[in-house]
């Protein structure tokens, strides 16, 4: 049977984001800080990951319920040996009006230059590279692994050669650590590619719990867009999908747009539809989840299609998560909670 889910404060569920690998060749402070994913940090065995064939079948389950929208995330998703295949597969999953998925990915370009070509043959529509800013020390500061900032540009380039489009760009701000690179990103990215690729600027979220966050280190999107003004108008767009992440706005003289992502100053939870697959197949309600629904062990222990289906519909029946909203009602973290999942275990 299908039929549309709807959770417990009315929003149905649209986007699926999938974390591929927990691994990841970068060390951002801000998600795998070097001094807790060192040498000795364990990640997840190969047996513990789900199956291409696993993750599929999942999939076309959530997409007869609603989900229109296919994110691969990591860790870095491009460090999963054949990632090609799995796409492949997904981009075969027809919603039940017929349709195709919007099949996307999030990467952090190190390895674009190298695959864009092949994923798009795959399948692949459009990919979202993270960029933390243009200048190289600040670049290879952020990353914390040395990596030269080129290396992405290229990888940017080549995918946009490759008709992996409408590229987005993402950028985390940090108060302080790369907020004179916003200026130049808007300039870089307005200027050199025609408006066709998208710059969000995403504030500092307090994921996980091993970043360290303080809100002296957010730079509130209010004043991100104020900043941008000094390259020209910015006119607000309306968004074009609910439940959009980003609020858009459009440079008046026509060269393209940027986007600002408020999870701090200004929740979006009020119409999240998006839920998270992690590697090992734990289905996550919220970005801020302290635990997850063993879907694994499900399809492991031999459950049929229909069992899958009733355990997904009655865990989206119980969501009533709106971690944002209620932290920005509250703004101190609840001291002594449980550990809050790793943004490099479920994706962003
Ligand atoms: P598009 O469909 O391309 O607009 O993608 P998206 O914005 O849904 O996904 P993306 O991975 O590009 O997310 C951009 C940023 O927003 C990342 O830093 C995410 O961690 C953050 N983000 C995405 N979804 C959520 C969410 O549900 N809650 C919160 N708080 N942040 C989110
Ligand atoms: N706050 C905001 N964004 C983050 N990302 C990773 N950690 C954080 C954080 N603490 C971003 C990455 C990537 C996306 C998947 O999530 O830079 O763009
Ligand atoms: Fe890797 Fe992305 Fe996390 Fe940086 S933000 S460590 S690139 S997964
Ligand atoms: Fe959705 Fe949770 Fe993010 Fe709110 S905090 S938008 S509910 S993932």
């Amino acid at each position: 049977a299908t039929g549309l889910l709807a959770d417990a404060l009315g929003r149905p569920l649209r986007d699926l984001r999938i974390s591929v690998t927990d691994r990841c060749n970068f060390r951002c402070s801000y998600c795998m800080p070097k001094e807790i994913f060192d040498r000795d940090y364990v990640f997840l065995p190969q047996t513990s990951l789900l199956s291409f064939e696993e993750i599929t079948r999942l999939a076309r389950i959530f997409v007869a319920h609603g989900v229109q929208k296919i994110r691969l995330t990591g860790g870095e998703p491009l460090l999963r040996k054949g990632l090609e295949a799995l796409i492949a597969m997904l981009a075969d999953l027809r919603t039940p009006d017929g349709d195709r998925l919007d099949i996307t990915l999030t990467t952090n370009g190190s390895v674009l230059a190298r695959k864009a070509a092949a994923l798009h043959a795959a399948g692949l529509q459009r990919v979202t590279v993270s960029l933390d800013g243009l200048d190289d020390a600040t670049f290879r500061r952020m990353n914390d692994v040395d990596f030269p900032v080129a290396d992405v540009l290229d990888g940017i380039r080549a995918a946009d050669a490759a008709g992996l489009g409408p590229i987005k760009v993402n950028m985390v701000v940090k108060r302080g650590t790369n907020d004179q690179e916003i200026l130049p990103m808007a300039r870089y990215f307005r200027d050199q590619f025609g408006g066709r690729i998208v710059l969000r600027f995403i504030e500092y979220m307090d994921v996980g719990a091993s970043n360290g966050w303080r809100m002296d280190e957010v730079l509130p999107s209010a004043a991100v867009l104020q900043r941008l003004q000094a390259l020209g108008e910015l006119r607000p767009l309306d968004p074009t999908v609910p439940g959009e992440t980003a609020e858009r706005w459009a440079w008046a003289d026509g060269r393209g747009e940027i986007g600002l992502i408020s999870s701090v100053t200004q929740a979006f939870c009020h119409d999240c539809n998006r839920a998270r697959l992690s590697t090992e197949g734990k289905l996550f309600l919220c970005l801020f989840a302290t635990r997850g629904h063993d879907l694994r062990a499900l399809l492991r222990s031999g459950a049929s299609d229909a069992d899958i289906t009733s355990a997904l519909a009655a865990v989206w029946a119980g969501r009533d998560d709106r971690y944002s909203e209620l932290r920005a009602a509250q703004p101190a973290a609840p001291a002594g909670g449980e550990r809050r999942v790793e943004m490099h275990y479920i994706g962003g």
